[in-house]
């Protein structure tokens, strides 16, 4: 049996990107990693909980000790997430695809030789973690965002923890000279109701090890 601090509990983490096809082979992506969110999962279980780890296509592998449920697309995830409820908290830590294609097609798309290129139109996907954050039962108890932004950090984060209804975000600077985004280092922003805690520029390692107490403190 699991020992440490969040032994009992259940932990979920969304992590790494989604793919959301345009036809059977081709897709949008994003750049997310899944470092970060992975090593997460990995803090959480090192401190005795149950993790769910709910990944889209990530390049980083996930870790060790966790049950690992594969998605490609955003509405999976959100299928996957609720399917793993209840949990005593959640980390979305997903780089989820704000959109999906609208009008992927059934076969390969082809050339017609008119010289005339496909037009993609865009659906909206869900918000996963504002789906949690507003469920009205069997909400976790904590439920944990995350921000990427490339300028004033700390205000965006503050009203993005508002418009999703989550307890924290995590906040960071992805701008590209801060080279985070694919990096081995983080430099985070905490936003919960007592305020914002600006965390000194460390390993996401590092990173995952402190929010994952941070997270079993607040479940204590
Ligand atoms: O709105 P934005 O994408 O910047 O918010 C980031 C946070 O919201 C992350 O925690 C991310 O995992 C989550 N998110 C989500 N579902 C979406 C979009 C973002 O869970 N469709």
């Amino acid at each position: 049996l699991a020992e440490g601090p969040l032994a009992g509990r259940h932990v979920l983490v969304t992590s790494g990107p989604t793919h959301e096809p345009i036809d059977p082979v081709r897709y949008i992506a994003n750049r997310s990693s899944g470092a970060q969110g992975t090593a997460i999962a990995a803090g959480l279980r090192d401190l005795g909980a149950r993790v769910t780890f709910v990944t889209g296509p990530a390049t980083v592998p996930p870790p060790p000790g966790v049950t690992v449920v594969r998605v490609e697309t955003a509405r999976e995830m959100l299928a996957a997430v609720q399917a793993a409820l209840p949990a005593d908290a959640a980390v979305m830590a997903a780089a989820v695809a704000d959109w999906r294609v609208a009008n992927a097609a059934g076969q390969k798309m082809k050339k017609d030789g008119s010289g005339k290129a496909p037009a993609l139109e865009f659906a909206e996907n869900p918000d996963i973690l504002a789906t949690v954050s507003r469920m009205t039962e069997g909400r976790p108890r904590l439920v944990v965002g995350f921000a990427a932004e490339t300028e004033r950090v700390e205000d965006h984060a503050r009203a993005k923890r508002d418009r999703k209804g989550c307890d924290w975000i995590v906040a960071n600077d992805v701008s590209p000279e801060t080279g985070i985004m694919g990096g081995s280092e983080n430099a985070v922003t905490l936003i919960t109701d007592a305020g914002a805690e600006h965390w000194p520029r460390m390993g996401k390692d590092a990173v995952a090890r402190q929010l994952a107490r941070r997270i079993a403190e607040a479940l204590a």
